[in-house]
């Protein structure tokens, strides 16, 4: 095989793998697989850049940032919808078109899920995707292809009648309801050469609620809802922001086409928008009459939560589209379809109180307690108020009457006051200046929205604390788990993590008795012994592991090595002013900050002399010194995952004993990104960044092993 045969099949292969994965949902192969493949394609095309073909699975991702958006005229007007609240609704609106026309009578219908998300329409050439672009006014919207791009459920080639075969074999399709009826699936399907589609570009549920944590926990802004969130993210000016987003899309009608053959029904459209590689939902039906659409209609509304994304009603379609078309429209409503929607979930409410929860970072979340209120058949008590910049941005006030929305799954949130009805005795809510739970100053950083509680001794942060310093990558004192440090929190045996190497064999008896030891066989007096040996022999962990035991801000295993080289005793560390700290390649200005910060305070001062006092002071360091040299010279890497031959402190030898260095970050300016095993948020932002992705393999073969 050429080098070129070679990267066509890889392209092929690599779409092939994005559509088993963002589309159908069943991965064929593992990510490390799918990595090296995708990291082989990418050294291709640095070899040789004349290659590159726009549906490249690379050029998802990597244009550069818009001034703005250009227009874009759709090819035909981008209708909306008419609603129905209720089967009455649907009833009257199925009378009024069986008068207009009595093929009505004999219509059947599909019924569909009506996606809360953003309206995209899609523009295919000869197979390829050539443009995307936003609703708009239904005439001219927004071109967004750039962005769109990067969404994998988005195929960026489709089968076209000119061409010999496609890479979707039909047995990916086996499996769908959509072919699980009476007919089997199309074979060979073709698109023609020109046509365009509109689908839903949405985030699910699940993904709208890890980004929203991620975000607390870094101490940023949250997002409101996911649909906000799909419309903010789309109409990003930089792809890079769009890539980083988990959007995804689903589609359902075909909006124009030129010179080919396109199913004249819906069901059928579905089917073969599946089969050119599209995704389609798995939740559509069809009906020989208006009853039994009507009848699963209702079965969603009160399941809408097992949809994995929002959905604000279900959309009931004549099957039959040529008559659909005839039947034209009023105003921007089409008459051949109808949207039933399902009951608001918004309703109000008083807020009694604003409460405030102290995260494990520390960060303070104010949320409101309602008077109880019953939702879409949940009875709601609480619901989030984010941040207090939102509770000031919308003068959210105790006492108020609030609107909230709960949907989906997504934890209930507060829309706004419903300030007409105010008693004059609400007044504007002004954030703690002391933390809830231990009653120290509060804080806030330049550049964060959150406020936080940075007390060492915070009985709210004390379990987690705890919880870190004695993890693995930390002092690694097993035995030391979640129950019996809650235990001995309680009893007072431990108030600061310098407690725990002066703990008495009855301290952690009475500990285990008091917990629940329901599971556990061994007697009271073994798990004390043991323990007390696990943390004797983590006095002699070296200093980085100390340093990642505090739990400073931005400071994990990585870091903690750097710092450990350069200041090798926690006497020179605390001495270190921030200047100083950013000599070091990896810490930046925030992390300095933290670092001088965490020193400065006088309660984690204390817990440092306690284990002075207790002989945990190391002055040794874990990991060798960088020699200068070798194969791996100059280059940084970030690992992120499991990895199967390395453990991590393994790996980061590996890597520095062949002369590169490892960094906690993705920037810019990192060399390779390590790829393992469930991967955190740092594979986004390298892909997101067009780092190199590489795997174990790659590693060794770059040290010429
Ligand atoms: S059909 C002529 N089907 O709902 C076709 N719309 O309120 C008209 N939507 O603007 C649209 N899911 O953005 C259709 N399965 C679905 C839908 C859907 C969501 C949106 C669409 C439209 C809005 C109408």
């Amino acid at each position: 095989m050429t080098t070129h045969e070679r990267y066509a099949k890889l392209c092929k292969e690599v779409n092939f793998h994005n559509y088993r994965y963002h589309v159908l949902d069943t991965p064929v192969i593992s990510d490390l697989e799918f990595d090296r493949l995708a990291a082989e394609l990418r050294q291709i095309e640095a070899d040789y850049p004349d290659w590159i073909t726009p549906d490249s699975p690379t050029q998802r991702a990597g244009a550069s940032p818009a001034e703005k958006f250009e227009k874009v005229r759709h090819p035909r007007p981008i209708l909306s919808l008419a609603n129905a609240f209720g089967a009455g609704d649907a009833r009257a609106w199925y009378e009024r078109i069986r008068k207009l026309d009595d093929r009505v009578e004999k219509a059947g219908f599909v019924v569909e899920p009506k996606i809360d998300g953003l309206s995209v329409v899609l523009h295919y050439r000869d197979g390829v995707f050539v443009q995307g672009a936003t609703r708009g006014d239904g005439e001219i919207g927004e071109d967004i292809t750039t962005n769109l791009r990067t969404i994998k459920a988005i195929p960026l080639r489709v089968p076209v009648s000119s061409e010999q075969s496609s890479v979707f074999s039909d047995q990916s399709l086996k499996g769908s309801p959509l072919f699980s009826g009476t007919q089997p699936p199309k074979a060979n399907v073709k698109s023609p050469p020109y046509f365009v589609v509109r689908g839903e570009a949405f985030i699910t549920v699940k993904e709208f609620e890890k980004l929203n944590k991620k975000l607390e926990e870094a101490g940023e802004k949250t997002y409101l809802n996911p649909r906000n969130t799909a419309a903010g993210s789309l109409r990003q000016l930089d792809p890079s922001i769009t890539a980083s987003r988990p959007l995804t899309l689903l589609v359902y009608q075909v909006v124009y086409s030129e010179g080919g053959d396109v199913p004249t029904n819906q069901w059928e459209l579905l089917e073969w928008l599946m089969a050119l590689g599209f995704p389609v939902t798995d939740a559509a039906r069809r009906f020989p009459d208006l009853e039994s659409a009507i009848a699963y209609t209702e079965t969603w509304a009160t399941r809408r939560d097992e949809l994995p994304y929002e959905a604000d009603g279900m959309v009931i379609k004549i099957d039959d589209l040529r008559l659909a078309a005839d039947l034209g429209f009023v105003g921007k409503d089409p008459r051949g379809a109808i949207a039933f929607k399902f009951p608001a979930r918004e309703v109000t409410t008083q807020l009694q109180e604003i409460r405030v929860n102290v995260g494990r970072t520390g960060v303070l979340t104010p949320y409101a307690v309602l008077e109880p209120v019953e939702i879409g058949g949940v009875v709601v008590e609480r619901a989030t108020l984010h941040n207090f910049d939102y509770i000031a941005e919308k003068d959210i006030r105790p006492g108020d009457r609030v609107l909230v929305k709960r949907a989906g799954e997504v934890i209930p949130y507060i829309i706004g006051p419903v300030a007409e009805v105010r008693t004059g005795a609400e007044k504007p809510y002004a954030p703690p200046a002391a933390c809830p739970a231990c009653g120290q100053p509060v804080e806030h950083f330049e550049g964060e929205v959150a406020w936080y509680c940075v007390n060492a001794a915070c009985p709210a942060q004390l379990v987690r604390n705890v919880e870190h310093f004695v993890s693995i990558g930390a002092m690694d004192i097993t035995g030391l788990g979640i129950k019996i440090v809650e235990k001995l929190i309680e009893t007072g045996a431990v108030k600061d993590v310098a407690d725990i190497y002066t703990l008495k064999r009855e301290d952690i008896l009475e500990a285990v008795t008091k917990k629940d030891r329901k599971t556990k066989s061994e007697p009271p007096g073994k798990i004390a012994d043991n323990l007390l040996a696990a943390i004797e022999i983590s006095r002699q962990q070296p200093l980085n592991r100390l340093i990642a035991a505090l739990g400073i801000r931005g400071v994990g295993e990585v870091s903690a090595a750097d710092l450990s080289r350069a200041f090798p005793s926690l006497d020179l560390l605390a001495l270190a002013s921030a200047e100083d700290l950013q000599m070091i390649e990896g810490i930046g200005p925030n992390i300095a900050g933290a670092i001088v910060d965490w020193f400065s305070r006088k309660r984690n001062r204390s817990v440092l002399e306690k284990l002075r006092a207790a002989g945990v002071w190391p002055t040794s360091v874990g990991t060798a010194p960088a020699p200068s040299g070798g194969p791996l010279a100059g280059m940084t890497f970030v690992v992120t995952g499991t990895l199967a031959g390395f453990s991590r402190e393994g790996v980061k030898e590996f890597i520095e004993s062949h002369g590169g260095k490892v960094t906690d970050s993705v920037s810019r300016n990192t060399s390779y990104l390590m790829l393992g095993e469930a991967p955190g948020s740092k594979l986004e932002k390298a892909k997101a960044l067009g780092v190199k992705i590489i795997g174990e393999n790659e590693l060794r073969m770059l040290c010429g092993k």
